[in-house]
């Protein structure tokens, strides 16, 4: 997706330096865009746990570079799988609720093992990890396939009248590696020239969709609107909205779907206003471990200091602003869950199904 008119993925090896990932440093967009280097395992546990990168999938890729920079950090065979078990264990522990986390660091682990010596499965972690982004970034373009008919046909029926979707949180190519997964049908029907319109819910308390779902919008020339997070519901019952697209952090084996903090309210109001509520969602995605996912997901809990500031740009630099009493306490869960039974269908990168044990476990 374009910067500027340049073409950029979210991570990526440095040229002529294997040992050094790049990443676009996301704590500074819109206003600001940087790339920070990261060169250890701790420069990956840092970025994901404050966020420099965030999103399911990327975060997964991230993981995944992270038991490379681990890896090649060991120096020798001496008590190497111990290390490397340590390791895992301290990159996992960067963020609770995206399982493409987990998922992508235990598929390292998993195809290290085939490797004796330590050298060959430094190789085997890198290939893996280049892989593995490779397999995310075509992931986010079938999904994209998948879900434009949904908006294909929404434009039908308006006799070719503006889709006016809404989306929460960023699900965009920054949370990926490029196109995003709600957002990949929005580009591909921006490309096939169908009209559209997207409402970003600001979402706080870091503003993921005012900041960077507005920007990757604005850089692609598509037509889009900040509402606060309040908003969704009214402008449903104005028919205003006539499809909803989230992604997903976690999604369980019944369908539940862990997303960002807020989701869960734009699906109780799309299902009473009957809205399609579409989730979109790579199955690296999928817990398949967890069976109810309002029970056994675990969510995130961030510092207080997210909800107490609000972060924004003063004119000249990124600056904070206390927005409340100083003795009041806060409380900021991450993300919430929606039940399966409010998602219309989850939109994957093998085909779009119901939100249902029966119909995911086609999938698998
Ligand atoms: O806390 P964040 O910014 O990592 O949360 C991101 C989200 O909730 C996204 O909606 C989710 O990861 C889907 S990514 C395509």
């Amino acid at each position: 997706m374009r910067i500027n008119n340049e073409n950029y993925h979210t991570i990526w090896v440095k040229e002529n330096d294997s040992k050094t990932i790049q990443i676009i440093d996301q704590r500074y967009l819109p206003f600001e865009f940087r790339i920070a280097e990261l060169r250890s395992e701790e420069d990956i546990f840092v970025a994901i746990k404050e966020m420099w990168l965030r999103g399911a999938p990327l975060i997964g890729v991230a993981g995944a570079y992270g038991m490379y920079l681990g890896l090649l950090g060991l120096g020798s065979q001496e008590m190497m799988d111990e290390r490397i078990t340590k390791i895992a264990s301290y990159l996992k522990s960067a963020r609770p609720t995206a399982v493409n986390l987990q998922f992508a660091i235990d598929l390292v682990t998993e195809e290290i093992k085939k490797e004796k010596s330590l050298d060959k499965k430094i190789k085997m972690a890198f290939e893996t990890a280049n892989n593995l982004k490779n397999k995310e970034l075509e992931n986010c373009f079938k999904i994209g396939e998948f879900s434009l008919p949904f908006i294909e046909k929404i434009s039908k029926s308006k006799k070719g009248g503006v889709v006016n979707i809404l989306t929460h949180c960023n699900a965009g190519w920054l949370a990926c590696i490029d196109y995003g997964t709600a957002t990949a049908p929005i580009y591909l029907a921006h490309k096939k020239g169908i009209k559209i319109h997207v409402w970003v819910d600001e979402t706080r308390p870091r503003n993921q969709g005012a900041r960077l779902t507005a920007f990757e919008l604005g850089q692609e020339g598509i037509p889009h609107t900040v509402i606060a997070d309040n908003t969704g519901g009214l402008l449903m019952q104005k028919g205003m909205v006539d499809m909803v697209i989230v992604g997903s952090d976690r999604t369980s084996v019944n369908g539940d779907v862990a997303n960002k903090i807020g989701t869960y309210l734009k699906a109780l109001a799309a299902y009473d206003n009957n809205i399609p509520f579409y989730v979109a969602l790579p199955l690296s995605t999928i817990d398949w471990d967890i069976e109810d996912g309002i029970a056994g997901i675990p969510i995130e809990i961030r510092d207080e200091s997210e909800v107490r500031y609000v972060e924004g740009w003063d004119g000249e630099k990124i600056s904070k602003l206390l927005i409340m009493p100083e003795n009041s306490s806060t409380l900021n869960y991450g993300f919430d869950i929606t039940p399966a039974k409010y998602v219309t269908a989850l939109i994957t990168e093998k085909g779009v199904c119901k939100a249902t044990k029966k119909d995911l476990s086609k999938l698998k």
